[in-house]
């Protein structure tokens, strides 16, 4: 099973989502059965580690993200990856453009699939240090979802 998670600039929300998720599915017995990724539909961060504000907000929960680097989807990705995962509807438009018509990967919007309080991860980038903590909520909050479903599979 992989999964990929994709946001914007890959380098604050699905950076995020890629290692809260790894976290989780270790706690969970998993880690070995799934693989994650991320990547963003942009491509002015590639190569890059996550925003300096993403890794420090991530750290003070325990998720360490210095060893990820930037990543533009492509559509390739959607032969690569079973469920492709979007943080806001403008990445799910720029992804559903990019999905090829034999492509084998499930695409959806993250917080929808797993029934969060509100459908759409808001980008932290240009605000305060509150956007990063509210990212980080809404995230584990999905992640245990996508955890709990993947658990249910054979
Ligand atoms: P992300 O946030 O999509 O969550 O990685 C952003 C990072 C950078 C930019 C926009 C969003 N940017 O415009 O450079």
């Amino acid at each position: 099973m992989r999964v990929l998670f994709v946001c914007l600039g890959n380098i604050c929300r699905s950076p995020t989502a890629e290692g809260v998720l790894r976290h989780q599915l270790r706690a969970a017995g998993l880690a070995e059965q799934v693989q994650v990724a991320s990547a963003g539909t942009g491509d002015w961060h590639v190569g890059k580690p996550p925003d300096s504000r993403t890794r420090a907000a991530a750290l003070r929960r325990g998720y360490d993200l210095s060893a990820q680097r930037a990543q533009q989807v492509s559509a390739a990705d959607f032969g690569r990856y079973d469920l492709i995962l979007a943080m806001d509807h403008s990445n799910l438009g720029n992804l559903k453009r990019l999905q090829p018509a034999n492509g084998r990967a499930e695409l959806d919007l993250f917080l929808r699939r797993y029934h969060a309080p509100v459908d759409e991860v808001p980008d932290p980038y240009y605000g305060g240090e509150q956007g990063f903590e509210h990212v980080l909520d809404l995230i584990e909050q999905a992640c245990e979802g996508l955890v709990n479903e993947l658990k249910g599979r054979p």
